[in-house]
């Protein structure tokens, strides 16, 4: 039976180093600021964007929440980003994905200061993450390797397969693990809707990530026995048994795959929590940057 990598509890625990940080920070007067901006009445976006702002809370940050209709403009929304990015207060931008169809996000990103870019997703820290040069790294991808690291676990040397090329997950964190850096150093294999026989791939893997977005899609028949598992996945599927008529799960299929793997990371409860313990910490590392503080 694979032990759990318990995402809630690796994060309650980098939450409280945050905010002995935090306090120190507090001395010389300054207090981390995050801004998240929430555009239309996605209920999933609203789900996420309010646990960061209570994640926020619960370290000592500053945050604010700006939801915006809609129908809002492009052009309403680039004067939104240059006012955030002219805010001594606010040290991370985060512009919570998807927006409306008619926006053009990449050039919102694009808009953000890159040292306020606590998503690391701007290309100036996409390509800076790529020469392996310091930026600010994708939070879900940040998050797996903490995970793995708070657990013993380390990818060097190690077969990974990622199921999901993704800008969010599967594509940076095929990058990251894929250098040469303590922690990372991996072979890395990276499977989409293109890869012919994904089975054959994930059975030969020492570790798998599901990033896919499908519900339940890696199986136990589909690794080997001692496979660390991490999912990435939240789907909502339909279950008339729940009192809301729906569960959360993966994309992994829990039940079998627990049974074979060494590892495997929950859902909820696995890399969700981390992704937002990320979020904190680079907007700790971009405030002090910001400040001039070591
Ligand atoms: N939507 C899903 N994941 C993310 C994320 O990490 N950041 C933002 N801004 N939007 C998302």
């Amino acid at each position: 039976m694979a032990q759990i990598l318990d995402g809630k509890a690796t994060a309650k625990q980098i939450r409280t180093e945050l905010k002995a940080m935090v306090e120190q920070l507090s001395e010389k007067g300054i207090v981390p600021g995050l801004a998240a901006v929430l555009v239309g009445d996605n209920p999933a976006s609203e789900i996420y964007v309010s646990s960061k702002a209570k994640a926020c809370g619960q370290v000592g940050f500053y945050s604010e929440v700006i939801r915006k209709p809609k129908d809002i403009s492009q052009g309403e929304l680039s004067s939104l980003i240059a006012d955030l990015n002219g805010r001594p207060d606010i040290h991370g931008i985060l512009i919570q994905d998807p927006v409306p169809s008619h926006l053009n996000s990449l050039e919102l990103i694009m808009l953000v200061n890159p040292l306020k870019d606590v998503d690391g997703f701007h290309p100036a820290n996409i390509g800076m993450m790529l020469l392996g040069q310091p930026s600010f790294l994708a939070c879900t991808p940040l998050g797996i390797l903490e995970l793995l690291r708070r657990n013993g676990i380390s990818p060097s040397g190690k077969e990974v397969v990622i199921l999901g090329r993704g800008n969010i997950v599967g594509k940076p964190l095929s990058v990251l693990l894929s250098q040469k850096w303590k922690g990372s150093n991996a072979t890395v294999t990276l499977c989409h809707t293109g890869t012919k026989d994904i089975a054959f791939h994930t059975r030969r893997a020492d570790i798998v990530v599901a990033a896919m977005g499908k519900p339940e899609f890696l199986t136990g028949d589909m690794i080997s026995e001692g496979c660390i598992v991490v999912d990435v996945g939240i789907n909502r599927v339909e279950d008339s048994s729940r009192k809301k008529g729906y569960r959360l799960t993966g994309d992994a299929h829990f039940e079998s795959c627990e049974k074979k793997a060494s590892y495997i990371s929950p859902v909820p409860g696995g890399v969700g929590p981390m992704t937002i313990a990320m979020l904190l910490s680079n907007t700790l590392k971009s405030c002090k940057l910001l400040n001039g503080v070591q």
